[in-house]
């Protein structure tokens, strides 16, 4: 079985591009060249020139000795909270900036949730010289001021999205809306592996270096390539499909994807969609979604910005029906308590997204000689308000 996407870019049953007419010409001029392009040997040179001097790869692969300890078993953290901008976020944009350089592009807009994707987004396009407009829910602005400071201070436009739950997919709606307007100069830079074919799988590729470098950093540390489990988080699913990607198909590594909660599943302040998601379309992809009997999309909710979003990537769909990788899902709660028990244990304050991937550690008995690789995709520091009126520090 295969869990890479096919031809017609689907992963199974999902993925596809379901899109208006009107958006045809930007997707298919993407779709007939994204493999050309990054296949190309000035391409792939400019990637990995900027992934090590600018973004600072390859992140540490970190064992965590007390954590370890205490849950007896080898635990390891990768560090993409060490990036360039704070999260694993960035490795995609350098990619993208790259693709839309050659493609000719003028104008690049993006959509974020916790504001790392814009970070990144803007941090790119000030690298590159390129005008920058940023969509971000009404609700992410207040929640994530810091990050909407730091695109203003780089030199982009922060487009609030005002619709719905006032979150990610609203301001993906508008992102695709301005596409819509802006066919000719413009250049959508998604945030993570969701939106229409080739998207997920591009976004992907750009993120794999995360597990091609696990595999590096474990044969030299462990003497031996594969864990036994890989562990992150999933928004849409970005920094796990990275985390996830050179394992797919290594069948003895056991895959642990972790989705937010929020409230409690039964709760309707939630975001887990393997759990709670049917087969629909969003974002021009066919994946799970949560949604009413009538296909009216569920409003999501988790405490954590970037795990706000009502689906998933077509990748993580097919995973889960395939039962390639186990879903898990944690609460706010749960979720917050691993940011201070990491802040304690290992002296990283993890971005709220992150903590959730901990947590699955209270879930799961792991084996003594077990290697466990946790992805640490962000940093805390733009969660700080969040754990401040949480915790009332
Ligand atoms: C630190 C961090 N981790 C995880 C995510 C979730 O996104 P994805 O599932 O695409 O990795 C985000 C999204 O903003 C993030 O900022």
């Amino acid at each position: 079985m295969s869990f890479h996407v096919n031809e017609k870019g689907f992963y199974g049953n999902f993925g596809g591009a379901y899109i208006p007419e009107m958006l045809y010409p930007n997707v298919e001029e993407l779709r007939q060249n994204y493999l050309k392009i990054t296949a190309d040997k000035s391409f792939q040179k400019e990637f990995h020139e900027l992934l090590k001097d600018y973004v600072g790869r390859p992140t540490p692969l970190y064992f965590a000795e007390r954590l370890s300890k205490e849950y007896n078993t080898k635990i390891y953290l990768k560090r993409e909270d060490l990036c360039h901008t704070g999260a694993h976020k960035v490795n995609n944009t350098i990619g993208q900036i790259l693709l839309a350089k050659r493609l000719g592009k003028t104008r690049i807009i993006a959509e974020t949730g916790a504001g790392q994707h814009g970070v990144a987004t803007a941090t790119v396009c000030a690298l590159m010289g390129l005008q920058c407009i940023v969509y971000m829910g009404e609700i992410d602005i207040k929640r994530q001021a810091p990050n909407v400071a730091r695109m203003k201070m780089l030199g982009a436009e922060v487009r609030p999205a005002t619709s719905g739950s006032k979150t990610l997919k609203d301001a993906t709606n508008e992102a695709i809306r301005d596409w819509i307007n802006n066919p000719i100069d413009t250049y959508y830079i998604i945030g993570s592996v969701v939106g229409p074919h080739p998207y997920p799988d591009m976004v992907a590729r750009f993120q794999s270096v995360i597990s091609e470098e696990i595999k590096a950093q474990l044969l030299e540390k462990e003497g031996q390539e594969n864990p036994d489990y890989v562990i992150a988080c999933v928004g849409g699913g970005s920094n796990a499909a990275g985390t996830f990607y050179h394992f797919l198909d290594e069948k003895e590594v056991n895959i642990i994807a972790v989705e937010a909660a929020g409230k409690g599943i039964d709760s309707g302040e939630s975001a887990a969609t393997s759990a709670l998601g049917k087969i629909g379309i969003i974002h021009g992809s066919k994946t799970l979604l949560m949604q009413s009997p009538d296909g009216q999309i569920t409003e999501p909710y988790s405490i954590s910005a970037g795990l706000d979003y009502p689906g998933v990537g077509p990748m993580h769909a097919h995973l889960f029906e395939t039962k390639r990788a186990e879903f898990i899902s944690i609460t706010d709660d749960e979720a917050m308590n691993w940011g201070i028990k990491m802040s304690q244990t290992e002296g990283i304050i993890p971005a709220i997204e992150s903590a959730h991937a901990f947590a699955v550690l209270d879930k799961k008995k792991f084996k003594t000689a077990d290697i466990v690789v946790i992805n640490l995709s962000g940093r805390g520091d733009k969660d700080l308000n969040t754990y401040i009126d949480y915790f009332k520090l």
